[in-house]
């Protein structure tokens, strides 16, 4: 066992992440991603987890410290969003950029898609120009049927299910705010969604202690709780979910939610009323640990789901888990495509 870049264990760090694109028998022995697809954080074992992270951290000081990094000259990334985006669409096209590859948007609506041609098809297709391609597909089905045409990695920018590289940045956020990941409790208070999910399997996978807190009609799905169940008891973390907020962050040293309406979903008013009550406001942060943070993978909505007092307090960190996006975005590429 190695010790990583922030003096935590890790089972691949130290001096192999800095020497592997230059070696090819430290990259062969590295647990890289050799042209995978990340559609889900259960396509990621818990090595691959703390490759990306300390991948990301590497890639950071590098950007920080002005090195130019174009380890992706000539590479293309084509993205393919069905929804609108702010965050994943500009980390994963500036961070192309920056690794010196180039990088090609497509909004569904600008496609023959609209025109009834297939997802298989389109991938088929796509496949034939680009090194890799970044989809947002509303539902994760579609995403499943468009890699039935792919023949390059595909990469998952949100579904409705999942949201894997975002829960991978966040991982990254909470590394560098506490220098390691196992033993920390995080506290995911709200809809039991796609951000949930990945939050929780990864979590879980990373060894953390996962606290979830939802109203039983909006909690996570049944068969991805079991399986964070499992990846937390091999990992040494655990698993509770509780429909109870003020037990769910008792003690936690991050409180995260998210919109409690996601994209894609009908305006109900009866969800939005079953989740007033998991709003994380300034009494709910008092039950965590004095030096909680508050987290939200963004775009949020201040006095819906967080107390503004909250969101833009002391303990928030939500602008540093956008800005580690752009350099976790930039490790899955890198150990993906490089
Ligand atoms: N958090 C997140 O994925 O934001 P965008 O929808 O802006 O990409
Ligand atoms: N759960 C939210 C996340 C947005 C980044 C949604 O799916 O809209």
């Amino acid at each position: 066992m190695q010790t990583g870049v922030a003096g935590h264990e890790t089972g691949w760090g130290g001096g192999q992440v800095y020497s592997w694109i230059d070696d090819p028998a430290a990259r062969a022995a590295a647990p890289g991603l050799s042209r995978r697809s990340v559609l889900s954080d259960l396509d990621l074992s818990r090595a691959e987890v703390e490759a990306l992270v300390e991948t990301a951290l590497w890639l950071k000081q590098q950007r920080e410290r002005g090195e130019p990094h174009p380890y992706l000259a000539g590479k293309t990334l084509g993205m393919l969003f069905q929804h609108p985006s702010t965050r994943t669409r500009n980390a994963f096209q500036a961070g192309m950029l920056q690794l010196g590859g180039h990088a090609t948007f497509l909004g569904t609506h600008e496609l023959q898609l609209t025109r009834g041609e297939t997802l298989p098809d389109t991938a088929t297709i796509m496949s034939r120009y680009v090194d890799g391609i970044a989809a947002r597909f509303a539902a994760h089905d579609d995403l499943i049927a468009f890699m039935g045409g792919a023949s390059v990695p595909v990469f998952n920018g949100l579904s409705e299910r999942f949201h894997p590289i975002e829960a991978l940045a966040d991982l990254l956020t909470l590394h560098d705010h506490y220098g390691g990941l196992k033993g920390l409790k995080l506290a995911y208070v709200g809809d039991g969604n796609n951000v949930c999910h990945s939050l929780m399997l990864s979590g879980a996978a990373s060894g953390m202690h996962i606290a979830v807190a939802s109203p039983p009609r909006f909690a996570p799905d049944p068969a991805l709780v079991e399986r964070a169940r499992e990846l937390a008891a091999q990992a040494g973390g655990s698993l509770q979910m509780t429909d109870d907020p003020l037990q769910a962050v008792a003690g936690a040293d991050a409180v995260y939610t998210d919109v409690h309406e996601s994209m894609g979903q009908p305006s109900d008013g009866g969800k939005r009323a079953a989740l007033a009550p998991y709003k994380v406001t300034t009494t709910l942060m008092d039950e965590a640990r004095p030096e909680a943070v508050f987290m939200h993978c963004l775009p949020m909505r201040r006095d819906e789901e967080v107390e503004a007092a909250v969101a833009d307090g002391p303990r928030s960190i939500v602008f540093e888990q956008a800005a580690n996006r752009l350099h976790m975005h930039k490790a899955v590429l890198l150990l993906s495509l490089g």
